[in-house]
């Protein structure tokens, strides 16, 4: 039983064309546009190899929870500017990357191994990539970029082999939600904790993108509890046999509350990752 409050109502999603993502909502389309304008600013902050938590903990993470092997084919759904094709291209594996967004998909071209494909999709369109299938499947810190997860859901079940891997990660929605948790230090106990205002109810929340002041662009997170994630799993026929939670391997400078900053980087979580494979006998 469900006993999650949502925001707003779930709607079904359709589809957009290849070459020009078409929206079925104004909401859609901003979602499409705001990642197009943001597209330069992310574009130089990940570079060709990634952020520091991509090259330290998410990259290395991702391929070790796909279990790839030698000749299988690898999807990275929403890739952004393609820093984890480049990753598994740069090791040998066969990949190609999709996102809505056609700057990031221009940015991945210009980035990467003419050999590497990309397509611009809407991740949930029903037409997507039809009669394609892959071995493995991932989907990097954007699940909380995607309005209407389900859709996406059933096309990554319809995109995988029987024996296929879904492996996505995201920032931890217990512990990090933008503007509803921050670090606090509690000078009694001499503790830093982890202050959550806000947690089982799905929210959506606007980020200033590029983050400084007077930029007038925003993306948006959808904040949703770990029940929803399991929830539009199972009912996309996909089931998590593996969940894994990742810290920070970073210190504090020697200072009054360095001990008690490290301790807190050791008990919070940054990141999320959960690898799900096919309910077989499920129908698509
Ligand atoms: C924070 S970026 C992550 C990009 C990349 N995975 C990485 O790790 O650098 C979020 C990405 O999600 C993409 N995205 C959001 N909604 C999408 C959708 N419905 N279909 C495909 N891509 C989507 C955006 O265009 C953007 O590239």
């Amino acid at each position: 039983m469900s006993s999650i409050k949502k925001t707003s109502k779930r709607k079904d999603h359709r589809g957009s064309s290849k070459s020009s993502p078409r929206s079925s909502s104004k909401n859609e389309e901003a979602g499409n546009a705001a990642w197009d304008q943001a597209a330069r600013w992310y574009d130089a902050l990940v570079g060709m190899q990634g952020s520091e938590y991509q090259q330290s903990l998410i990259l290395p993470g991702a391929l070790s929870l796909l279990e790839l092997k030698k000749n299988e084919q690898v999807l990275d759904v929403a890739c952004g500017q393609g820093v984890f094709c480049r990753y598994l291209h740069d090791r040998g594996f066969k990949v190609e990357g999709l996102d809505v967004s056609s700057a990031l998909i221009d940015a991945a071209r210009r980035r990467s191994p003419k050999t590497v494909s990309f397509h611009h999709f809407d991740a949930g369109d029903p037409e997507a990539l039809q009669g394609r299938t892959f071995d493995a499947i991932s989907c990097l810190l954007a699940v909380q970029n995607i309005e209407h997860l389900v859709p996406v859901l059933k096309n990554i079940k319809r995109w995988l082999k029987p024996e296929g891997r879904f492996v996505m990660v995201l920032t931890h929605p217990c512990f990090r939600i933008p503007r509803q948790s921050h670090w606090e230090f509690d000078e009694t106990k001499k503790t830093q904790y982890r202050r959550v205002d806000l947690y089982a109810t799905e929210t959506k929340i606007p980020i200033v993108t590029p983050p400084k002041n007077g930029a007038r662009g925003h993306t948006t997170t959808y904040h949703r509890p770990l029940q929803s994630y399991f929830e539009s799993l199972a009912s996309a026929g996909l089931a998590v046999d593996r969940l894994e939670e990742w810290t920070s391997g970073k210190t504090s400078e020697p200072g009054k509350r360095a001990r008690a900053e490290n301790r807190a980087r050791q008990e919070f979580p940054l990141f999320l990752a959960l690898r799900a494979i096919p309910i077989n006998n499920q129908a698509d």
